[in-house]
């Protein structure tokens, strides 16, 4: 069982990680990249690595307004004067992964990426796109604070070829968002959505609810108001209280009320009914999408692929290793800057930690986990090493077998973190 806090985070159910973890034990076989490499943005072929890299990337952006209250990202607030240094780093450590690496998927997370002046996100993604260019039919998405995008930072993401905005809405309610400690208001999500819906190609939303003294009504308010702006995506995040944020202190001194699980629990079916009524496909625990827009990246988590990472605290998954970053941004910076790793842990899964892992990541998918498939590319059955399990979660209605597959029902969706740890120990 793996003891890092890799296991911890990437377990998570309703809150979207900064450092999702996930690995496979073989190696890939994709078709020779001479055949699909699309001209732009792009490095001439000649320089470009044989395809058993990871075709995806992840490159952290650490820098925000200010910190929400209920926010333990990796970020620095108020820190602009570090944006220089920070790019330089990244160039830096961009620079240690050698020959450019062709990717399907690129993922600008933060903190908030558009929290960059328009000058240097456009170095950020230059940089981004000279070690790992794109291939034909990427997905490149960027997280976005309604509050930040403007007509510049717009025509740097449009130009520069970013195809997935996911912006960080929360909710509508002035009140809700004030107490979630948002510098944003409804109107600033609206006039972002304007800015954003001529060009990108798929617009992604996240909500969060269960927030203090959030009521049934006020969610369904948020869900109707993000449908009228037409999303292709919504992530819906049950509002937790990380050690070390303010919130958490606020929560222990009695100041801030937590949700009631049943209440939690209904919103979230809300969510599924509501969201799905308006067609969208429930694809991951938080996770909708209409057809044709399921994010690609994180699907690369979820399937246990590997992935590149660049930038404080993030972590990747490469050649059967896993390592994480320093997640203090000034550490990370005078590290790489100063010639060193940026690397603070790292470790190699054993393959039955590895098919642990690979398992629960799996049923957080809707379709769930085809039992001969993962057997067969884990070298581990699932069937043999999670036996008691899974009667367990089928007799206890959480889990459904049908045929090859097993995936999670309905009750076992509104409870499935307490789950996980049984199938992690
Ligand atoms: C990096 S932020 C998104 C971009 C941008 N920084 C913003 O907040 O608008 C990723 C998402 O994580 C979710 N999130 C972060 N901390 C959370 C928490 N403690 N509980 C629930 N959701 C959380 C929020 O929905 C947020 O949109
Ligand atoms: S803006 Fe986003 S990343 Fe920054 S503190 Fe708030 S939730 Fe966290």
């Amino acid at each position: 069982m793996p003891t890092s806090a890799w296991a911890c985070i990437s377990v998570k159910t309703h809150v979207h990680a900064d450092v999702d973890m996930a690995h496979i034990p073989e190696r890939y076989t994709f078709p020779p990249l001479s055949h699909v490499l699309t001209s732009s943005p792009t490095t001439p072929h000649s320089e470009l690595r044989t395809p058993h890299f990871p075709l995806s990337c992840y490159v952290h952006v650490p820098f925000c307004v200010h910190r929400c209250g209920y926010c333990n990202f990796t970020l620095v607030a108020r820190r602009e004067d570090l944006i220089p240094r920070y790019l330089d780093a990244v160039e830096r450590e961009l620079a240690t992964h050698g020959e450019p690496s062709a990717v399907e998927t690129l993922f600008f997370g933060g903190g908030t990426p558009t929290h960059l002046p328009p000058a240097a996100l456009e170095r950020l993604c230059q940089s981004a796109l000279r070690q790992f260019p794109l291939l034909p039919g990427y997905e490149w998405s960027v997280e976005a604070n309604p509050a930040d995008l403007d007509t510049e930072r717009i025509a740097v993401l449009r130009e520069q070829g970013v195809t997935r905005v996911s912006l960080g809405v929360q909710s509508f309610s002035a009140e809700k968002l004030s107490l979630l400690e948002r510098d944003h208001r409804a109107d600033d999500i609206r006039r972002a959505v304007d800015l954003l819906r001529p060009w990108v190609k798929s617009l992604a939303i996240d909500l969060i609810f269960g927030a203090p003294g959030e009521t049934l009504a006020d969610w369904e308010s948020d869900l109707r108001q993000a449908l009228t702006l037409e999303p292709d995506h919504v992530s819906t995040y049950g509002l937790t209280f990380e050690r070390g944020t303010t919130f958490w202190g606020r929560k222990l001194r009695g100041e801030l009320r937590v949700a009631e699980e049943s209440d939690e629990r209904a919103m979230y079916e809300t969510a599924i009914d509501t969201l799905t009524a308006a067609g969208f496909e429930h694809y991951e625990v938080s996770n909708f999408a209409r057809p044709g827009h399921r994010c690609r990246h994180n699907e690369c988590y979820w399937d246990g692929r590997e992935y590149f990472a660049i930038g404080p605290g993030a972590a990747r998954y490469v050649a059967g290793r896993r390592e994480i970053n320093h997640r203090s941004t000034t550490t990370y910076i005078e590290r790489v800057l100063g010639g060193r790793s940026p690397v603070a842990d790292g470790e190699t899964l054993s393959p039955v930690d590895r098919a642990r892992e690979a398992f629960v990541f799996g049923m957080r998918r809707l379709r769930g986990v085809h039992l001969p498939e993962f057997a067969e590319r884990y070298g581990v059955d699932p069937r043999r090493l999670f036996a008691a399990q899974l009667a367990k979660y089928v007799q206890l209605g959480m889990f459904v077998q049908q045929g090859d597959w097993v995936r999670l029902t309905r009750p076992g969706l509104l409870v499935s973190d307490a789950i996980w740890p049984d199938f992690l120990a």
